[in-house]
């Protein structure tokens, strides 16, 4: 019998990767997705890749009685990967209640259902946006966690407390929260990845659609940071790896191998780039240029953050291999499938 997995989100970006990964290990997946922020072409797309199209249930989980409806018609239910939240910095600036409210009862709802319907484990999608500006690089799990610069990241510190009090509370319950730092890429079949909602904000969209003549230009956000070539450094982690870990993580859960109820690992490659490297290396692996600028620093960006990535690698077994080449090759392919460019 196949382990089935809940996965919230699975329509977006990153769980779509991770669904053709679980699907390729051999778990049965169910998604819950309320269309927010993706289509169901990703269903597509991973079926196209698997051969096998996911489960998929529309609906919002802030609904809680239809979200006690599917755990009781789902008593098969092995575990649960949690990607589904509101994820834009900027917007959540602008609308701090919606991103509490989507973000915080979303969680909530779902560790209600848990303790209820006794189905544990959860994998929780956080970000190294809690750590801020870590005061040593690179930064390993232990970093204090920094006042959130934005109600975006107050979500992500507020949701792992709110793991961490729920695991105190119900035995019943345990969890792993994994901080990601900078995702980027689509899957090498370019047929899911990213999809662009108006002006993207991150950097790699924005140089894949400068790269297409979507946008006329890339702004450099600052060339007076503390680092080689002054530019600002991420480590900068391959979507599929990502989703890669999300398995490790559930298997690790799912076996009793976890060495507390509740256990945090950074994802990265421990590696970090600057912005005019990512830039230069995109155009030498695409053989396309990327129109830029240098302008001032962005509001609420930090200098430099990268990963310790032992923890990751050691107790959790799983390291990223893809190269910055192959990864930002695959959001080149993905920009040109998008725009139907040859
Ligand atoms: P995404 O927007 O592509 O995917 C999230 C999915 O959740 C979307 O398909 C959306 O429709 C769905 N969703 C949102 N609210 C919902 C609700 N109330 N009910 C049902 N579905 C809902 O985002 P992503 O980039 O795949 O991110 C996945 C997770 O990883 C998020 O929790 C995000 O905060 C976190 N994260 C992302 C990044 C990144 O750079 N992409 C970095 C760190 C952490
Ligand atoms: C942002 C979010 C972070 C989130 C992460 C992944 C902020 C402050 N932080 O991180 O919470 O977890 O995305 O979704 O928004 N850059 C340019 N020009 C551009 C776009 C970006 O120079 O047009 C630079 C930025 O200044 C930064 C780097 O590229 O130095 C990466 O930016 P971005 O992709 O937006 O990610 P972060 O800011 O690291």
């Amino acid at each position: 019998m196949k382990e089935l997995i809940l996965v919230t989100g699975g329509t977006g970006y990153i769980g779509s990767h991770t669904v053709v990964e679980l699907i390729k290990e051999g778990f049965d997946v169910v998604i819950i997705d309320n269309l927010s922020n993706s289509t169901t072409e990703s269903l597509d797309g991973i079926e196209q890749i698997t051969g096998i199209r996911p489960d998929f249930e529309q609906f919002d989980l802030l609904d809680l009685q239809r979200l006690e409806q599917f755990f009781a018609s789902r008593p098969s239910l092995k575990a649960i990967i949690h990607f589904a939240a509101s994820k834009a910095v900027g917007e959540s600036v602008e609308k701090p209640l919606l991103y509490y409210r989507n973000n915080l009862n979303s969680l909530i709802n779902l560790l209600h259902c848990m303790v209820v319907h006794e189905v544990s484990p959860i994998v929780f999608s956080s970000s190294c946006t809690i750590y801020g500006q870590p005061r040593e690089l690179p930064v390993t799990e232990q970093a204090p966690i920094l006042p959130a610069e934005s109600p975006y990241g107050n979500t992500k510190q507020i949701c792992e407390e709110i793991l961490a009090d729920s695991i105190s509370a119900f035995n019943v319950l345990k969890a792993i929260s994994l901080r990601y730092f900078n995702p980027i890429g689509a899957h090498p079949s370019a047929l899911i990845g990213e999809l662009p909602r108006g002006v993207p904000n991150n950097l790699v969209p924005y140089v894949t659609q400068t790269a297409a003549g979507v946008l006329p230009e890339l702004k450099i956000y600052g060339n007076d940071y503390d680092t080689p070539d002054g530019s600002a450094i991420r480590d900068y982690i391959n979507v599929v790896d990502l989703a890669r870990a999300h398995v490790t993580a559930i298997r690790r859960l799912i076996a009793g191998k976890n060495s507390e109820p509740l256990e945090y690992f950074n994802l990265g490659t421990g590696k970090g780039t600057s912005v005019l490297e990512l830039v230069q290396t995109f155009e030498q692996v695409t053989g396309v240029k990327v129109n830029h600028r240098i302008v001032g620093r962005r509001a609420g960006d930090i200098e430099k953050v990268w990963a310790d990535t032992t923890k990751a690698n050691e107790t959790l077994g799983w390291k990223a291999i893809h190269s910055l080449d192959e990864t930002l090759l695959s959001a080149w392919n993905w920009e040109k499938r998008l725009r139907d460019i040859k």
